[in-house]
């Protein structure tokens, strides 16, 4: 028999997910704040999982949200079109590159990685080249929780536990420049790691090679990791030698985080298939999407159709949010603020490690920015991994009303980065009060290391 059930604040919580750690009830958000249930106000320094790029209960959003429930929540995509879906995927492909024409609409990142996947299978089927099936990635990196996003994914606590139920990619090194210690130039150094991927292709025989995989700018596993400016130009060349397709996910940089629509602008690359999610709807709806060259899109519809698909695919009201998001982004012009304001916050953070000798490295672009922590900066030696730095600082920043987010940089194993990244309206005041909370964290933590003997 169903029971209808009362809810209060103090029942044990019926929900999990990756731990056992509970959180307040979150009860309003708006602009760059939220509020818990006690009445407790936190500034959202990583916008979430850098999710909420404009900022919360944004009124024209929620205007637009609401016009749309009243017409339509729900409409599948085999049996209707939808105005929201249509108008979105023509403002996606007008900010992608030229010949980009054509979205595929999913519900987030993971889904969205997952299907540049399977696309660049089915063109290869499509084309008379079965026998490339390999993807190569880069280690760390994070595509997805997914099987197949996992199979490309370089982050071991996350793969570890599935690897036999997967076969996980090939992987050359993600370009952690900032961690080597040689006398080559930047752009030498860009190279090097560009070449890697030449090497790596002609290991695993360029026949069987499909496509390489890259964050343009790095996210969580790697901590808003930028490469040197040749590298791009040097990858796109090696695709081009061997015909390989280059998938950028942008689940994390895109939707103009970094100052640009795509990160794939600030080098002038053309990818062959873009993944987004994240900040396409900016929190107010799940809501990602596929784009991809058009000679791919044509050749694997006129070869019978794209095996491949989600229920709430091209979701009015998710699509309606997305393309509100985007007109307050471009009438806003959002993207010139976050590059002012990322470039503000990078100079303040990067001041930070004028007092906080534990700070390694500050990285980033626009308002994709992170900070690394470690034991001795000359050799970039990370803290004790069971001092569990990127959890503390990150507890000691949410008890003072601050929230960022940190993940463990060498291969999920050790090393603790911390991303800063409020959503793109913040303002000077705003980031101030950021790098002020930030310092008083920092105490905290330093007294803390202290405690446990940690010489810093
Ligand atoms: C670069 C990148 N790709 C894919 C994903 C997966 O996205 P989701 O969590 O929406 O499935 C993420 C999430 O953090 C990401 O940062």
């Amino acid at each position: 028999m169903t029971k209808a059930v009362t809810w209060n604040p103090e029942d044990p919580s019926r929900l999990f997910y990756q731990t056992r750690q509970r959180r307040p009830l979150l009860d309003r958000a708006e602009g760059v704040y939220l509020w818990d249930r006690s009445g407790k106000r936190y500034l959202d320094g990583s916008s979430g999982a850098m999710v909420s790029n404009i900022g919360h209960s944004n009124p024209r959003v929620l205007e637009a949200m609401r016009r749309q429930i009243e017409r339509s929540t729900f409409g599948y995509r085999l049996h209707f079109e939808n105005e929201p879906a249509e108008h979105l995927a023509a403002q996606i492909a007008a900010l992608c590159p030229e010949g980009h024409d054509r979205v595929f609409f999913v519900s987030g990142g993971s889904e969205a990685t997952e299907s540049c996947i399977k696309l660049a299978r089915q063109y290869a089927f499509s084309s008379g080249q079965q026998s490339r099936w390999q993807v190569i990635t880069r280690n760390p990196s994070y595509h997805g929780s997914t099987l197949g996003a996992l199979a490309v994914t370089g982050y071991r606590p996350l793969t570890d536990p599935f690897l036999p139920m997967m076969r996980q990619m090939p992987s050359i090194p993600a370009p952690r420049c900032y961690l080597d210690q040689d006398s080559l130039t930047d752009h030498e150094r860009g190279i090097r790691y560009a070449d890697m991927l030449r090497d790596k292709i002609i290991e695993l025989g360029p026949e069987s090679v499909l496509a390489f995989i890259m964050e343009p700018v790095g996210g969580a596993s790697t901590g808003a990791l930028v490469a040197p400016d040749s590298y791009y130009p040097r990858i796109r060349e090696i695709c081009d030698e061997f015909g390989i397709l280059l998938i950028y996910d942008e689940v994390m940089s895109g939707a103009g985080r970094t100052g640009c629509y795509l990160a794939a602008e600030h080098w002038q690359i053309k990818p062959d298939i873009i993944a987004l999610a994240k900040g396409l709807a900016a929190g107010y709806a799940p809501l990602g999407a596929m784009v991809a060259d058009n000679r791919i899109i044509d050749t694997v519809l006129n070869a019978g159709g794209f095996q491949h698909g989600y229920t709430y695919a091209g979701n009015p009201l998710a699509c309606a949010a997305g393309l509100a998001v985007t007109q307050e982004i471009l009438e806003r012009d959002l993207m010139t603020q976050a590059t002012t304001m990322g470039d503000f916050l990078k100079t303040e953070l990067k001041a930070l490690m004028e007092d906080y000798y534990f700070i390694g490295d500050v990285r980033g672009k626009g308002l994709l920015l992170a900070f690394e922590l470690v034991a001795n900066r000359a050799s970039m030696q990370p803290l004790p991994a069971t001092f569990n730095a990127h959890s503390r600082l990150v507890e000691l920043a949410y008890e003072r009303g601050l929230i960022i987010y940190s993940r463990r940089t060498r291969g999920g194993i050790e090393g603790d980065h911390f991303l800063v990244c409020p959503p793109m309206i913040a303002t000077a005041a705003h980031i101030e009060e950021i790098i002020t909370t930030l310092r008083d964290s920092l105490d905290a933590l330093q007294i803390e290391l202290a405690h446990a003997g940690i010489n810093i």
